[in-house]
């Protein structure tokens, strides 16, 4: 084989891994299609099941294939005993995300058929994982404070039964269906780190746990799914509009990063965040402590699209989600897990697309290093 080009694209940018048909992303256009649907329409129109289905599927499901995913569902709620018991051994201090990426783990040793590397088989562990990581996420958040994990309730939608075992209590119809929004706009994105790095893992034809478990760690960081908690924190930290040019100056002279801004693809605006950015606004009208992070949110994202107009920096997914969550009564330590249980639809949807026509991944650094030279013996070195 000749030799490939040398040149190097550093964190793999504009690089074409495989072909999908499961999400599109439009950077310039600033458009989300999931299987040729846009994510406006999705939002305003569908459910979370009929989106993991559509992913999952290629279609949207029809109203007995919609009941019976719904009765699947929610007949897989409850995790493993097993999978509890790992939990409750974690330290309390432990992050939300680190507890499901190691439930995730766990619950594989639990599947006897883990092993088992078809995609039949892998169709059967992403029902069971979709349903459950709402469940292991609500446990994760319930351990951490010291409190007992709630049982699902399978009457409940996933959005509206997801917020039950968190708080302990039936949410509102109206703030189920925010939260409903808001993990079919998590669902998928092309391949970003998280997804990529579960391609990766899955590639050497490994279980799918351990390709879920790699792609939950790589989306907890905060330049991919962790930005969500990091733009409340900072949100908090600027305190009001009034603060913003003072942060401003400050992120400037220490080229820092304003969290929740700038995008790999997007050089305009995430489609996704202008439907958090009016569900926040609308959250911001009935509460005054949201409605002064949100001042503080407009006021910030003004100053950075007049600031980096050049860099064509917008803001993404993770700028006005977490004020929508907070709205919610739910703490900014969960807001990148509820990414993470959306986005386990589309991971597991991409796994599956990308297995029948299977090739591991492996790309090459270039060496820059010694080249070839005598060994000394350790006794023969000098100190
Ligand atoms: C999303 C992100 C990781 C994309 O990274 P990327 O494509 O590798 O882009 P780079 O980090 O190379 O940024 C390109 C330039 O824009 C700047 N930039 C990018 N994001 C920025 C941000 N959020 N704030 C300030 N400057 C930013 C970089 O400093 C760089 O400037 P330079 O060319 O003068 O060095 C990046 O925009 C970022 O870190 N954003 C903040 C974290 C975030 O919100 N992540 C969630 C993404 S959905």
């Amino acid at each position: 084989m000749a030799d490939p080009t040398q040149e190097i694209f550093r964190g793999l940018e504009g690089v074409l891994v495989a072909t999908t048909k499961i999400s599109k992303v439009d950077g310039l256009g600033g458009v989300l299609t999931y299987r040729g649907y846009d994510i406006h329409e999705l939002a305003a129109e569908s459910t979370f099941e009929e989106t993991a289905w559509l992913l999952a599927e290629g279609e949207l499901p029809t109203p007995s294939q919609y009941a019976a995913m719904t009765r699947t569902l929610a007949a897989h709620l409850a995790m493993p005993d097993t999978v509890l018991e790992v939990l409750r051994q974690l330290p309390r201090t432990a992050h939300p995300m680190a507890i499901m990426r190691t439930a995730i783990s766990a619950y594989g040793c639990t599947d006897t058929s883990a092993e088992e590397i078809t995609v039949e088989a892998w169709k059967r562990v992403a029902t069971r994982l979709v349903a459950q990581i709402g469940t292991i996420g609500a446990a994760a958040w319930r351990l951490s404070q010291g409190a007992e994990p709630i049982a699902p309730d399978p009457s409940l939608g996933y959005a509206a039964n997801f917020l039950y075992m968190l708080h302990g209590k039936r949410p509102t119809e109206a703030a189920a269906r925010i939260l409903d929004i808001a993990l079919i706009c998590h669902a998928d994105h092309g391949i970003p780190a998280s997804t990529f790095s579960g391609m990766v893992v899955g590639s050497s034809l490994t279980d799918l746990y351990s390709a879920i478990t790699a792609a939950i760690g790589s989306l907890k960081g905060p330049l991919h799914g962790g930005a969500n908690e990091r733009v409340l924190v900072d949100l908090d930290r600027i305190g009001s509009a009034a603060n913003v040019p003072a942060y401003m100056r400050e992120v400037q002279s220490k080229k820092l990063k304003v969290m929740g801004l700038g995008h790999r693809v997007y050089k305009t605006w995430d489609p996704r965040a202008i439907i958090f950015k009016k569900i926040a606004e609308t959250r911001a009208a009935k509460d005054p402590d949201i409605a002064r992070t949100f001042a503080t949110a407009v006021a910030l994202e003004k100053a950075c699209l007049d600031a980096y107009a050049e860099k064509q920096l917008y803001p993404n997914v993770d700028y006005y989600s977490g004020i929508v969550y907070r709205s919610l009564g739910i703490d900014a330590k969960m807001f990148t897990p509820i990414f993470a249980i959306s986005r386990m639809a589309g991971w597991t949807a991409r796994l599956i697309e990308y297995l029948p026509n299977n090739r591991i991944f492996r790309p090459r650094g270039k060496y820059e290093g010694y080249d070839l030279r005598a060994y000394t013996p350790l006794a023969k070195r000098r100190i």
